[in-house]
């Protein structure tokens, strides 16, 4: 699979996938089984909003959109939030990077401290699945633990459940307001993962899958194992998945880009 055997001292990570596929809730999965730190930008770009901060003034207009928040406001966030003391054993940039200046600002800053990214995890999922998530959404505004009325559903309805606080819905993730988001996602970082490809950092991940199989997945990559749902034992075997995936991607581009076009 072309991963190499030797564990790194310092795993880092990035979750890049469409809006409500689910980086968010691996991204708390992967916290707690491998002591990471989890820097989401939304969260701390919502934060700053709460805080009535200059930049989460001057980031509001965008989020509201569904746009991304311009670049020069975003390049040195994450910086800070890396040097704490609870990343130094892993981190997980669940958001970030998603342009290419933000992936070339930030690999700056990981190589001159000797902590190169490890795993690029990608989200592969359709535009319907990201409505049918984003629009179930619930979330917990000062944890931000997110669960979903279907998939994810609280124990007591429209609470969180470790604190019994009220769950709201994000503005955002209103119907127009995903299509942006997803158009956003399209034209400015699904490019930067050609790069990451490149030098065989990405894996990629079945988005569509459960939440559990889809930690199985991810878990597997972490341990530096194939996953578990793909492990053919034959070449032919192989060569069948291979064409398989070729064709569902083939279908998949051509569902995005009827979608776009609509
Ligand atoms: P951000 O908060 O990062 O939003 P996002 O990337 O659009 O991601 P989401 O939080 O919507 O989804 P998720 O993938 O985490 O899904 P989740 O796990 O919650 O960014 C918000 C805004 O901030 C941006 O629009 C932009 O303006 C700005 N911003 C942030 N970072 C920026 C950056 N780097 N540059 C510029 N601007 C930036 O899951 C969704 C739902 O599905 C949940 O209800 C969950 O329970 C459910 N679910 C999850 N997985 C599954 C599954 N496998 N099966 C069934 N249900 C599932």
């Amino acid at each position: 699979m072309g991963l190499s055997p030797s564990k790194p001292a310092v795993t880092g990570a990035v979750l890049v996938g469409p809006n409500g596929c689910g980086k968010g809730t691996q991204a708390q999965f992967l916290k707690e089984k491998y002591e990471m730190c989890h820097i989401s930008t939304g969260d701390v770009l919502r934060e700053e909003r709460r805080k009535g901060t200059a930049l989460g003034q001057q980031a509001d207009e965008y989020m509201r959109e569904g746009k991304l928040v311009p670049d020069e406001l975003m390049l040195d966030l994450v910086h800070n939030e890396l040097d704490k003391p609870q990343c130094k054993r892993g981190f997980l940039l669940d958001g970030y990077p998603r342009t290419k200046p933000q992936v070339a600002k930030l690999e700056e800053f990981l190589n001159a401290r000797k902590t190169p990214l490890t795993h690029v995890f990608y989200f592969d999922c359709d535009p319907e699945t990201v409505i049918e998530r984003t629009s179930g959404r619930l979330v917990h505004v000062s944890s931000g633990r997110t669960y979903h009325s279907k998939f994810k559903p609280p124990k007591v309805n429209g609470k969180d459940d470790l604190t019994g606080e009220p769950l709201i819905q994000r503005p955002d993730d209103a119907r127009d307001k995903v299509a942006v988001r997803l158009n956003e996602y399209f034209q400015k970082t699904q490019p930067i993962l050609a790069e990451f490809r490149q030098r065989g950092l990405v894996r990629d991940i079945d988005a569509e899958l459960p939440i559990q199989e889809v930690s199985a997945d991810i878990d597997a990559y972490m341990n530096h194992k194939p996953p578990p749902s793909r492990q053919p034992a034959t070449v032919n075997q192989r060569v069948t998945l291979i064409n398989e995936e070729i064709a569902r991607l083939q279908r998949q581009k051509l569902r995005w880009e009827a979608k776009l076009s609509q």
